[in-house]
């Protein structure tokens, strides 16, 4: 049975109403009845991509499907002929960044009235951001949003008929599509969904609202598309979703863990990661079929939040400090070497000195191997942004600065203890800002830069580390593989 999903359709210059499919129905991208449209052919596009892993892949499909209709990548803006914003809505300053190039490019637009300008990802979903877009920038040609991503080439075609900007955004999700193309940036390493949307609510956060409920992919699906990965020659795999570990719920049949040991068999592929695995729901069976496969990496992003238990709370993050403590210890137990990364969040409302100062006292603790550091912003329609605030902007990032540079110390000397050691690395090719050099990462994912023929872009290679700084190590191809470690 069909229902309409609502669409924005007040105030739109084009909207349509679109039959929306029963939830667990799953969908052939290449059996949406529809021709490819060649609009494209001899046309150049750009997307301008913020924000998350998440975001990067789906600029990866987003390019899948538009080279499919024909369209080739543009290396400049003067160059495009479609330009797409792929934007996030986690934090304030991102969204002002990208109301900022919209603003720039209007004078490019001006010069090129066919030049299509398209607004997409997590800011498309707040209706506050498409008010906004029709009061100050009518002349963006399409806003569409994260549930309806897949159907880009008709957007594309509307947006190239219409006068008038085309909204199509869905407030959510519709069938789970399948086989989207995706144009992957690296040869060496994929990233592969597996789970969408997130159901937890944590109280400072917007995703739950512009990505919707939580949705498994089939595993079948998922490990077909390792194993294709796989044939095509890729290395790695990094399993995404919002909240991995509650991978399966929705399903009744798998969890995360049975989709880790079966991926864990796909041939070919040497090394699989996943993110964002969060303190909750993160089992001993999930431990165990970390420690034990061969392929699964010994990097586990652990978002903390806070070392509060009041804020903790507040946060509504499901779990107290003693509990992460906890689980850290049984993961370090378990898993030697395993590396921890985190995530937290300075100057929530009404955070004090002292509340601050258990989770500099957390880090410490933990000895985190990275940290991402994050001022607090408030985003309308989450439960914090009605909270009160009165810690004054000026001693936040005060804070923040105090615990950055905490962090920076602890880096920079686990490190440091790697100098001399053999370890493997994964060779992704040349480093990004110098051509001369190699890039890679060891299974902890640090960054490892070394000297070395490109032949070994693909290739695990042993590197001894000759030298360490905060973000990254330095090394050199080591001829012998004894004693390698993480
Ligand atoms: N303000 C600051 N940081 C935030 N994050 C999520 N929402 C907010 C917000 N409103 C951070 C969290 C999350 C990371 C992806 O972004 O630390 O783990
Ligand atoms: Fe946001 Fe919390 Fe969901 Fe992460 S788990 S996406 S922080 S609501």
């Amino acid at each position: 049975m069909s229902e309409l999903i609502s669409i924005d359709v007040q105030n739109a210059g084009t909207a349509y109403h679109r039959p929306a499919p029963a939830d667990r129905e799953r969908v052939d991208y290449r059996a949406l009845a529809r021709e490819v449209d060649p609009v494209g052919r001899g046309k150049r596009y750009l997307i301008k991509t913020y924000g998350c892993q998440m975001n990067e892949h789906d600029s990866e499909i987003m390019a899948g499907m538009l080279e499919e209709m024909g369209f080739r990548p543009a290396s400049s803006e003067e160059e495009a002929d479609l330009i797409l914003f792929n934007t996030c809505a986690v934090r304030e300053n991102a969204e002002e960044k990208v109301f900022g190039e919209i603003g720039r490019l209007k004078p490019l637009k001006l010069r090129h009235p066919e030049l299509i300008l398209g607004l997409c990802g997590c800011m498309a979903q707040e209706e506050s951001v498409r008010a906004f877009v029709r009061d100050k920038f009518p002349y963006i040609d399409v806003v569409f949003g994260t549930h309806n991503l897949h159907r880009l080439p008709e957007l594309v075609v509307q947006a190239a008929e219409s006068r008038e900007t085309v909204f199509e955004v869905w407030d959510r999700p519709g069938r789970m599509v399948e086989n989207l193309p995706k144009l992957r940036k690296s040869g060496v390493k994929a990233w592969v969904n597996i789970q969408y949307g997130c159901n937890k609510y944590c109280t400072y956060c917007i995703v739950p609202f512009t990505r919707g409920r939580e949705r498994s992919r089939l595993p079948e699906d998922v490990v077909e598309e390792v194993r294709q990965l796989a044939r095509e020659g890729f290395k790695e795999v990094t399993l995404l979703g919002q909240n991995v570990n509650d991978y399966g719920l929705d399903l009744g049949t798998v969890d995360f863990a049975d989709l880790l040991r079966a991926v864990n068999e796909v041939p070919g592929i040497e090394r699989i990661r996943f993110t964002t695995s969060n303190p909750w729901n993160f089992t001993d069976k999930l431990i165990d079929v970390i420690a034990g496969g061969e392929k699964i990496c010994e990097h586990i992003h652990l978002p903390v939040q806070s070392g509060n238990n009041r804020i903790l709370k507040r946060m509504n993050r499901g779990y107290t400090r003693e509990a992460y403590l906890e689980l850290v210890h049984k993961i370090r137990e378990r898993i030697p070497g395993v590396s921890l990364t985190t995530d937290i969040i300075v100057g929530f409302p009404g955070e004090t000195e002292e509340q601050f100062l258990d989770t500099l006292d957390l880090v410490r603790q933990v000895e985190f191997d990275n940290a991402f550091t994050f001022l607090y912003s408030p985003r309308k329609g989450t439960a914090a942004a009605r909270m009160k605030d009165d810690t004054p902007a000026e001693e936040k990032k005060d804070r923040l600065r105090r615990l950055m540079e905490v962090q920076y110390e602890i880096s920079r000397r686990h490190n440091e203890r790697m100098v001399g050691q053999v370890v493997e690395v994964l060779v992704e090719g040349e480093s990004k800002t110098n051509p001369d050099v190699l890039a890679g990462r060891t299974r902890t994912n640090k960054l490892v830069l070394l000297r070395g023929p490109k032949e070994l872009a693909g290739r695990l290679v042993p590197v001894r580390i000759t030298e360490a700084q905060t973000w990254l190590l330095r090394g050199e191809p080591a001829p012998v593989l004894e004693g390698v470690s993480p």
